[in-house]
């Protein structure tokens, strides 16, 4: 088995007995999914992804990834959110050696923030460089990515004139009028991949959204969806969360969620998942956090966080359970030395892999939070590669759509997110927002003057 989830020290919350009368409703979940009667249920497609997949599609994602590879040193990728998490966290987290010969090609993202500063660095540094871009936005009218794709257009077309910008532009987005990046594509001659209607923004990591950066940075895309359909295959065999990991880890948060335990900690013990865990955050914040509702998802990479967050998991509030992640084998190891005369007292250690010490660190990580009040599950691969990152990428959807639908939201939408937008606009002068805009500056007018 390629993947390991392991509840030794889930607590009695998550005890036998519990666990059985919790078990109807993720069974229920599970077969609102799988029937496509539950909420949200046109925002499925990421459920059969793995399976289903555009194969022409993604062979022509391949040979953009090469052609980008052929004519660029960097890849820009402009997008925000799901449109920019799982692609970056794939590549983090898969180890160089795996990486496969798209020559020395750099993947950088932008479109992520509205950073003056971060922007400039980025312009600064790709300036004597050969530049392709990757624009990905489902909706095609995302104001942070389009404002940053504006900017890099203007500087391929200066470097390499319309026509040759336009052979280096690749835009990824739903093919529809609604969508303005699809309708200047299309104008601009640009190569355009599809983000399927059924797949939201968070899911989309298996789509080209993540596809396309994730081949251009030389990760082996069929070994990823390869361990995303075993995942698919795995969970989708039962409704019984004695049987099925997805089922069991929805049911335990479900369970800590109702007994006061609403944060989340998502801690991985290697610091090439740190945007994995940025991912995970995504994935479940917007997924839950509605109607008043929701587990909050933090995360941290250990050991390192332990001498910042530790303290409060140990000893701070009790509401708080941790879902570690651990990678069993490393792709290398290094080994401790003997040193004559013991200096700092590590001889015991000599001859020792790290590996050993980061799995202790592990082990009594969790007996110690545990003991402090912190249930903790793991979550085990046997490598950090493509296939084994492709079955968590599945293992975590699937997990939150059933979360979702126990705590009975929809995890497919994000009416939420539309409010600060709302405001920036009226702020910023969009026409047709004027009342909003005298409304929002009397109230900041009036928090000025207090
Ligand atoms: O999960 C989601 O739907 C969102 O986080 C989106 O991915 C994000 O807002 C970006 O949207 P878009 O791809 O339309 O630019």
């Amino acid at each position: 088995m390629a993947f390991r989830f392991d509840s030794t020290y889930a607590g009695d919350i998550a005890d036998e007995t519990n666990l059985r009368a919790i078990a109807p409703e993720t069974a229920a979940a599970h077969a609102a999914l799988h029937t496509g009667t539950g909420k949200g249920s046109d925002f499925l497609g990421w459920l059969t992804l793995p399976r289903d997949y555009d194969k022409d599609e993604h062979a022509r994602i391949k040979l953009a990834a090469e052609k980008i590879g052929r004519q660029s040193q960097v890849l820009v990728v402009i997008g925000i959110g799901g449109s920019y998490l799982g692609a970056r966290a794939a590549i983090e987290a898969v180890q160089p050696q795996e990486h496969n010969g798209s020559g020395n090609l750099e993947v950088c993202f932008a479109g992520n923030s509205l950073s003056p500063a971060a922007l400039s660095k980025l312009l600064a540094y790709c300036g004597d460089k050969d530049v392709s871009l990757n624009v990905i936005s489902k909706s095609g009218t995302t104001t942070e990515c389009a404002v940053v794709f504006r900017i890099f257009k203007a500087l391929l077309e200066r470097k390499y004139g319309k026509a040759g910008a336009a052979e280096r532009i690749y835009a990824t987005t739903e093919y529809s009028q609604r969508s303005k990046l699809y309708e200047l594509a299309q104008q601009e001659g640009y190569e355009c991949f599809l983000v399927p209607d059924p797949v939201g923004g968070r899911y989309s990591v298996l789509t080209a959204v993540g596809l396309l950066p994730i081949a251009a940075a030389g990760v082996d895309t069929d070994a990823l969806l390869r361990g995303a359909r075993d995942a698919m295959d795995e969970y989708s065999r039962s409704g019984d969360l004695f049987r099925n990991d997805t089922l069991r880890y929805a049911a335990i948060r479900s369970l800590y969620y109702r007994a006061e335990k609403k944060i989340e900690f998502f801690a991985a013990m290697e610091p090439d998942f740190a945007l994995l865990g940025e991912w995970f955050k995504q994935l479940f914040a917007e997924s839950e956090g509605k109607d008043g509702k929701g587990i909050f998802p933090a995360s941290a990479v250990f050991t390192t966080d332990l001498h910042s967050m530790g303290q409060y998991v140990q000893e701070g509030e009790r509401t708080l359970f941790e879902t570690l992640l651990s990678v069993r084998e490393p792709a290398e190891d290094v080994f401790l030395t003997n040193e004559p005369g013991d200096p700092d007292g590590l001889n015991f250690l000599a001859g020792k892999p790290l590996s050993l010490l980061n799995q202790q660190a592990l082990s009594g990580t969790r007996i110690a939070h545990f003991d402090g009040g912190v249930p903790n599950l793991l979550l085990e691969i046997d490598r950090a590669d493509a296939y084994h990152l492709g079955w968590l990428i599945y293992f975590f959807e699937k997990s939150c759509a059933v979360s979702g639908y126990v705590l009975g939201v929809n995890p497919f939408d994000q009416p939420g997110v539309e409010a600060y937008k709302n405001n920036m606009f009226a702020l910023l002068g969009k026409p047709g927002y004027e009342r909003e805009r005298a409304a929002l500056e009397a109230r900041l007018n009036k928090a000025g003057s207090q």
